[in-house]
């Protein structure tokens, strides 16, 4: 994310960077590199500490130490520790050619992906990412929606105008198609979200809506399954194949908010589930998302890989769910959750340890996803889809072995499913009504909290053990 900083003559970036929530993880002693920023616009001298730590490749490119960094005027910088892993995705797809050029829009939760498509090849000409400016009033979706209640259309705005300004430069567009999850696409349509703000979570404004923008072309936000199942899901499963495979199938998609979809070509049931941020770093005490200083993995022995090759400043989800495993493995863990130690708490590096509070969250979050996996379908799926970054890069044995996945079922990384799902129908307009058309009537939406069934098979879930589908 830039942030645009105006410092006084000769004053240190670190105060202004600090306020934003910038950390210094070795208290501004240039010798963490923890605090890299990379310098978009404005004059920032590079000086003799920030030499020691950044190579000359990256003082050439912009990047300086924020810790003893100082300006005379003003400066945009990138800051190292927000970025995190945004997924595109450009595999090839079925092609109607037509003149022309389009673009597909993946509103997420926290991150946005705009390509930008040549229709008369399906090549992406080009791939804008940025973090959700809406993050700032709250980090997941039911926060965003109680704080648009208080300022209606504030959010709404926001967005509008950050993907806007994310097309700019795209040239002429014959159409812009959207997906994003339920949330996302009533505060970027304008739509109330006050049926969304509590039980059941349904609301009666669900399908796809053309917005009138000042934008380069045409915006269609592509119609929601159910409750908070949205068409980042429907593109999913157009992504997969799940609607006309006749093989059974299951998508997961594990964010701030857990869905799964499961079915065939013969009928789709999906959900979503309270699987809580857990695997987002949220409530964990020292969760992060994926960037530098996160702990994205953790080995035999406790042993950790950091992002960045920084000194640890936190665990994002892949990194947890690896550390679970292992000290499950160690006997630091018993099945039940309980943590061990004498004092409760399993060091992972001299700044990171997990508190028997994260094994709890963690407990909630897995148990939620497998406890709706079991709901919606009892049988193994032949195949099991994982969407999204932390699909990416979750290692699979450390999932199983959790509970978190089955054992036993193919389990396959999809990537950005969403973006690529929305590029198929983008590429095939000819059927693109006909196959939405069905791939709805065929979808049921199953809402699982107010079902006792499902609050039985979660507190079952949540012990820290491998299970397998009959
Ligand atoms: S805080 Fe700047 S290098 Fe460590």
């Amino acid at each position: 994310m830039k942030l645009d900083l105006q410092p006084g003559p000769g004053r240190h970036l670190s105060d202004l960077l600090f306020a934003t929530g910038v950390e210094f993880p070795c208290g501004g002693e240039a010798n963490c590199g923890g605090c890299r920023v990379r310098v978009l616009s404005g004059q920032v001298p590079a000086t003799a500490p920030m030499r020691q730590v950044l190579s000359e490749e990256e003082i050439a490119a912009g990047w300086r130490l924020a810790c003893v960094a100082e300006a005379d005027g003003p400066v945009s910088v990138e800051v190292d520790q927000w970025t995190v892993r945004i997924l595109s995705d450009e595999q090839s797809v079925a092609l109607e050619p037509r003149p022309g050029r389009g673009a597909v829009i993946d509103l997420g939760t926290t991150t946005l992906v705009v390509q930008t498509v040549d229709l008369a090849t399906g090549e992406v000409l080009g791939v804008e990412t940025d973090l959700n400016p809406q993050a700032r009033f709250g980090a997941d979706v039911m926060s965003r929606i109680q704080y648009q209640l208080h300022h209606p259309g504030s959010l709404t705005g926001l967005i509008r105008e950050r993907l806007g300004a994310m097309l700019q430069g795209s040239g002429p567009l014959e159409e812009i198609l959207i997906v994003g999850n339920t949330a996302m696409h009533h505060l970027f349509c304008g739509l109330d979200v006050e049926p969304l703000s509590h039980v059941p979570f349904e609301s009666p404004t669900l399908g796809a809506v053309q917005v009138e923008l000042d934008w380069p072309g045409p915006a269609i936000f592509l119609p929601n399954l159910g409750g908070f199942v949205g068409s980042d899901l429907l593109a999913g499963i157009v992504a997969t194949g799940l609607d006309t495979s006749s093989h059974r199938t299951a998508l997961f998609d594990i964010g701030t908010n857990g869905e799964i979809v499961v079915g065939s070509s013969q009928g789709i049931r999906c959900a979503s589930t309270a699987a809580g941020p857990a695997f987002e770093g949220g409530r964990i005490s020292k969760g992060m998302r994926a960037g530098a200083g996160a702990i994205d993995s953790v080995h035999a022995g406790l042993e950790c890989r950091v992002i960045g090759g920084v000194p640890a400043r936190g665990i994002c989800g892949s990194g947890l769910v690896d550390a679970v495993a292992v000290a499950r493995q160690q006997g630091l863990i018993l099945p039940g959750g309980r943590v061990t130690t004498a004092d409760r708490r399993i060091p992972l590096t001299p700044e990171v340890a997990l508190t028997q509070g994260d094994i709890r969250e963690l407990q909630l979050a897995k148990g939620a996803m497998a406890a709706g996996l079991k709901m919606l379908n009892p049988h193994p799926p032949e195949k099991l889809y994982l969407a999204g970054a932390f699909g990416n890069y979750i290692r699979q044995s450390s999932a199983c072995a959790i509970g978190l996945l089955p054992e036993g079922c193919l389990v396959e990384p999809v990537g950005n499913s969403a973006l690529r799902g929305a590029r198929i129908l983008l590429l095939t307009p000819s059927t693109r009504r006909e196959r939405l058309e069905r791939l709805l009537s065929i979808t049921t939406h199953v809402e699982l909290a107010s079902d006792p069934d499902f609050q039985d098979l979660f507190a079952e879930s949540m012990t820290l053990m491998s299970y397998t589908l009959e």
